[in-house]
């Protein structure tokens, strides 16, 4: 067992938290909103028809919108409510329930690695401090040779981007490219939000 994770802390203090978020992102969705700017920075970075594993990926956003570009996505959530939602608003795609920092696709049956990992949407900042090397380590566990994990979140979220950077280091994952917004601006000292793509050292 691992610690518990920030966002299953705030869903058993909060029963209805998930919920609130799965119908935060449908209500989005209906009113037109763009939802797909992670997924459209993802697939321009994997060959056609890749394999795509989405970390902590929610009702399915992400990983939908991939599927749907042609890709073969597995996502996994430590939060069963949100799974489910993945599993009714975007069918086709195998959505799993499980901790990141305990990830082994390879024991449920998923044998080939990954061409990119995604964790967008402040994932990192929601695990709980003491797994964050795991997962990293996971991460680099599962891609394929070439692959890369594309990771997103924000400054001021009680994980500092140096401290991600040493983490993401001593697994031996490495930058090739540090972006501020998911629509390619560069990242700089002054950035408040992280966009790294890592490849293994
Ligand atoms: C803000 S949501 C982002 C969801 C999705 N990636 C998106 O961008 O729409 C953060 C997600 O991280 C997931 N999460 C947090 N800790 C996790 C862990 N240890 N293992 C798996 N998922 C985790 C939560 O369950 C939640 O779905």
């Amino acid at each position: 067992m691992v610690e518990q994770s920030i966002w299953m802390q705030k869903v058993a203090a909060d029963p209805g938290h998930s919920s609130w978020y799965v119908e935060r992102f449908r209500s989005m969705a209906r009113a037109g909103d763009d939802l797909a700017g992670e997924a459209r920075l993802v697939d321009t970075a994997v060959p056609r028809g890749a394999r795509i594993l989405d970390a902590g990926c929610g009702p399915g956003r992400v990983g939908g919108q991939l599927a749907e570009a042609g890709h073969d996505v597995v996502g996994v959530d430590v939060d069963p409510v949100l799974i489910e939602a993945a599993e009714q608003d975007h069918p086709g795609p195998r959505w799993l329930v499980g901790d990141l920092a305990e990830l082994d696709l390879p024991a449920r049956g998923i044998t080939a690695p990954f061409d990119a990992i995604v964790c967008a949407g402040n994932v990192m900042t929601f695990l709980a401090p003491s797994t964050r090397s795991a997962v990293l380590e996971r991460f680099r566990a599962h891609l394929a040779p070439g692959g890369r994990v594309v990771i997103g979140f924000g400054a001021g979220r009680g994980y500092e981007f140096a401290d991600f950077f040493a983490d993401a280091a001593a697994v031996g994952l490495e930058p090739d490219l540090l972006l501020s917004t998911w629509d390619l601006r560069p990242f700089t000292d002054d950035s408040t939000f992280l966009v790294a793509l890592l490849h293994e050292r």
